[in-house]
């Protein structure tokens, strides 16, 4: 698609984001050519820094992603788009500044893209103050706005936060970002089901025993502690990513591939799951924390690592009720799903990091040969993108007996494009297409549906049930099974084993 000329305003462009995988995503983006030739980045921060020191810390924010160097005919072309704007947070006349700036046609496009990778309370200011100098007006050029995540902290404040914005902004101009979106591997999820034949017709109550959406991280909250602690597994994972991907995995086939008709379909499903019943909280939802144990370092050697409630110790908070593992159960009340089992889990400090969606499907109505299994198809996101099929099948010989047999394929092949999940949402932003970002009214169902968990869960001081880091489900979260023979399934490199 075209991009017109623009300017791409990066707001917290010192941030810890913007470092790992903005400038490094905007800088491969060039070198796929990508980037229209007009295309200005204007980094904005809070202190005082000159053009030069800011260029030279972007070449070490390259330096530090790319070890094995870059192109410098690139590196030229894109050091030149970068700019920086100073703006202090106590100056009255900060935004008349950036606007005066702005209007240097002779260096920025008049079409802006504003990416706030900033604290979520700084949203709304930020919109208003932009509006205030006339720099979300869209009469003559384009203006859009990149939210990023959380966009609010339950349905109440994400509604106060629409509400602020909306009085400066088009629903059209505002772009509500789950990174997931951005990844090819979900991407994939719609095309699999809708582009074979094979998959719709079973895609259903009839044929299906239940889903798993699972998120498992071996990475610990690290240096974000605080931002952890107010949040949780459910509020920083479900409510976001792993309910966009129950979305795609469950929703009716769009009309077309327009963003109205996905989203339409996606707001649709969101909208019939079931609320979660707080008075049998206990057979729907599992909260677990982690504590000291041992997990695989990057290279597969182990590393003991220290629990939660210490790492919270470390900044002087002695006790919390905040998970790190969540699992929920889930139903959608419409025909296709009627009765059928949705458990979403994430976990930080688990034996693996591994995200998946793993269909489990019922049983063959007459079974001929003893001990069959059931049929798993596996839809793997990452690190592997794949797709896995089990099915039985005879084992050669005499006797009549079958084995399950893995139909394993990666998705990925020899010189496909890596594209990083912040890079297509960026170019998405830039070309005006919101298919892969949020509807106000997605994060409104989202939100409905965890947040009378997370009340709940926070009113409830008893102790947290604690999992060794480095361990697999706590046992205990077996109770939101809805039968006996159900259990977690792991990656796909674990043989899919139970526990
Ligand atoms: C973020 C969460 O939104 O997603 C993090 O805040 C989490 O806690 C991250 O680690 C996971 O993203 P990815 O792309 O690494 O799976």
């Amino acid at each position: 698609k075209k991009i017109d000329p623009c300017t791409l305003v990066l707001f917290g462009a010192s941030g810890n984001l913007s470092r790992i995988k903005l400038m490094p995503g905007l800088f491969r983006l060039d070198a796929a050519g990508r980037l229209p030739e007009h295309m200005v980045i204007l980094s904005v921060g809070r202190g005082e820094v000159s053009r030069e020191d800011w260029q030279a810390d972007v070449k070490g924010m390259l330096d530090a992603k790319f070890k094995n160097g870059y192109d410098q005919k690139v590196f030229e072309r894109f050091i030149a788009r970068n700019h920086y704007h100073a703006n202090p947070p106590n100056d009255p006349n900060a935004y008349k500044k950036l606007q005066e700036r702005l209007a240097d046609t002779a260096i920025y496009p008049q079409n802006l893209a504003y990416f706030l990778s900033v604290r979520p309370t700084d949203f709304a200011p930020i919109v208003e103050e932009l509006s205030k100098v006339g720099l979300v007006d869209e009469s003559q050029y384009w203006r859009r706005v990149l939210i990023e995540k959380p966009f609010g902290t339950d349905l109440p404040s994400a509604q106060a936060l629409q509400a602020e914005l909306t009085k400066h902004l088009k629903e059209s101009q505002i772009y509500r970002i789950d990174h997931y979106l951005g990844k090819s591997a979900l991407q994939n999820v719609m095309l699999t089901r809708f582009a074979n034949a094979m998959f719709e017709p079973l895609w259903n109550n009839e044929h299906i025993d239940h889903v798993q959406i699972t998120n498992n991280e071996t990475l610990g909250v690290g240096d974000r502690t605080t931002f952890y602690d107010a949040t949780g597994a459910l509020r920083d994972m479900v409510q976001s990513h792993l309910l966009q991907t129950l979305a795609l995995v469950a929703m009716e086939k769009p009309q077309d591939l327009s963003p109205e008709s996905i989203r339409a379909e996606k707001i649709k499903l969101l909208e019939a799951i079931r609320p979660i019943p707080v008075n049998e909280l206990s057979k729907h939802a599992f909260r677990a924390q982690y504590k000291a144990g041992r997990v695989q370092a990057g290279d597969g050697h182990g590393e003991n690592v220290t629990g939660y409630l210490e790492e919270l110790a470390r900044d002087g908070v002695t006790e919390s009720v905040t998970e790190t593992y969540a699992a929920l159960k889930l139903f959608i009340d419409n025909p296709r799903w009627k009765g059928v089992p949705f458990y979403v889990r994430t976990a930080k400090r688990m034996h693996e990091g591994n995200t998946a969606i793993s269909i489990r499907f019922k049983k063959a109505p007459m079974q001929l040969v003893e001990g069959q299994h059931q049929n798993w198809l596996t839809l793997n996101i990452q690190p592997r993108e794949c797709i896995k099929m089990e099915i039985e099948s005879k084992i050669p010989g005499l006797d009549v007996a079958t084995r399950t047999l893995s139909i394993d394929a990666p998705q990925r092949q020899q010189g496909d494009e890596t594209i990083d999940s912040y890079e297509s949402l960026m170019l998405n932003l830039m070309e005006g297409d919101p298919s892969l970002y949020l509807h106000i009214s997605e994060v409104e169902a989202q939100w409905r549906l965890v947040d009378p968990v997370v009340k709940a869960w926070m009113a409830d001081k008893s102790p947290v049930h604690q999992y060794p880091a480095g361990s697999r489900d706590p046992q205990e979260s077996s109770v939101i099974f809805e039968s006996e023979d159900q259990f977690w399934r792991y990656s796909i490199e674990l043989g899919g084993d139970k526990h």
